[in-house]
Parts: C-alpha cells; structure tokens; sequence
C-alpha cells in the first residue's frame, strides 16, 4: 500500500528530472532524499558531453547514492515503478511531450513541475494549460523569475 499524499510529496521514493544541465537541480533534489533517508532521483541528459561534465560533478558530491544519471532522451527514457515527483526541464518545445509520456506512471498524489512557465515564455504556461483542458491534469501557476508549474494529475485522485 502507498502512502499518504502528504507523505509522497514531501518524501517521494521516486523523483525523475528530464535535462540534467550541469546537475545543479539534480543535486538540490537528492539533498533533500538524502535529509528524507528515501528515494531516489533519476536524471537523463541526452548531449553527451554535457552528460560527461554532470557525472563527474555528481561523482564528487557526496549524493551520488540518491541518483541515478542516464545519457539518454526523456522521450526514449524508461523508468519502471510510481513517479512521485516529476520535473520536467529540459526542452522547452517538449515539456509537453515528456509529461504525456510519463503520465500513466506518475502518481495522482504526487507532483508535477514544468520549469519556464512564464508568460513572457509562452510555450510551457500554455502546454500545461492545453494537458489541465483536456483533463490531464490539475495546475497553479507560480510566479518564479522563470515561471513554474505545480500541477497534479487528475485520475485516479479521490
Ligand atoms: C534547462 S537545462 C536543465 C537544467 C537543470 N535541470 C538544472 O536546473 O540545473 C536543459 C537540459 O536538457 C537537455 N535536454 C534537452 N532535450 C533533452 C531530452 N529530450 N532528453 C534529455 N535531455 C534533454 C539539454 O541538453 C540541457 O542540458
């Protein structure tokens, strides 16, 4: 049996980042597994040498345990088990991609964020807003300098 909302958000099992960048995020997210004592973080950068850079920052953070890096697309990526935490930063064009994609998996009392959701960006806001239209999902907008997204998916919630 899984556990309560309140407890999958604040010490999800599984987290799953798409565009590792440098690792900053990726980093930050298995900080606070490692506080929690559960979970891990699976990343995948697909460019290989920015892969390279951001597995050897890992290597020589002291968090590597808590994370999982693949060189691999977001959109090839298989992940096996319930997603509690879904960030979805890489691409701008195919947040939206990635959030279908991973959308069966990902649990209705879980999290989703898309960064770069501003307005000024367009292109994110509006993804959310097309998958919260259709059904999908469940949206607040956050006023970040970038914009974020926290949404929530919609079956399966009670
Ligand atoms: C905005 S950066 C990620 C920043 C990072 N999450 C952070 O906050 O430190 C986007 C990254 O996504 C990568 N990327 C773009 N498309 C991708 C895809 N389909 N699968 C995996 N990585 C991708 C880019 O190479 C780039 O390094």
């Amino acid at each position: 049996m899984r556990s309560c909302s309140r407890s999958i958000i604040e010490k999800p099992e599984l987290v799953v980042e798409t565009g590792t960048f440098s690792g900053i995020s990726t980093l930050w997210i298995a900080e606070g597994l490692k506080a929690n004592g559960r979970g891990k973080v699976i990343t995948c950068e697909f460019d290989p040498v920015v892969y390279a850079n951001a597995k050897t920052r890992i290597e020589n953070s002291g968090v590597a345990e808590w994370i999982e890096l693949r060189n691999q697309s977001s959109l090839e990526m298989n992940v096996e088990g319930t997603i509690d935490l879904f960030f979805s930063d890489s691409d701008l064009p195919i947040r939206e991609q990635e959030v279908r994609r991973f959308l069966p998996q990902i649990s209705p009392y879980g999290l989703i964020l898309m960064h770069d959701a501003s307005s000024h960006l367009k292109l994110v806001r509006e993804a959310a807003l097309k998958l919260e239209a259709e059904g999908l999902i469940s949206v607040v907008l956050l006023p970040t300098p970038r914009g974020l997204v926290v949404a929530q998916k919609k079956q399966g919630r009670k």
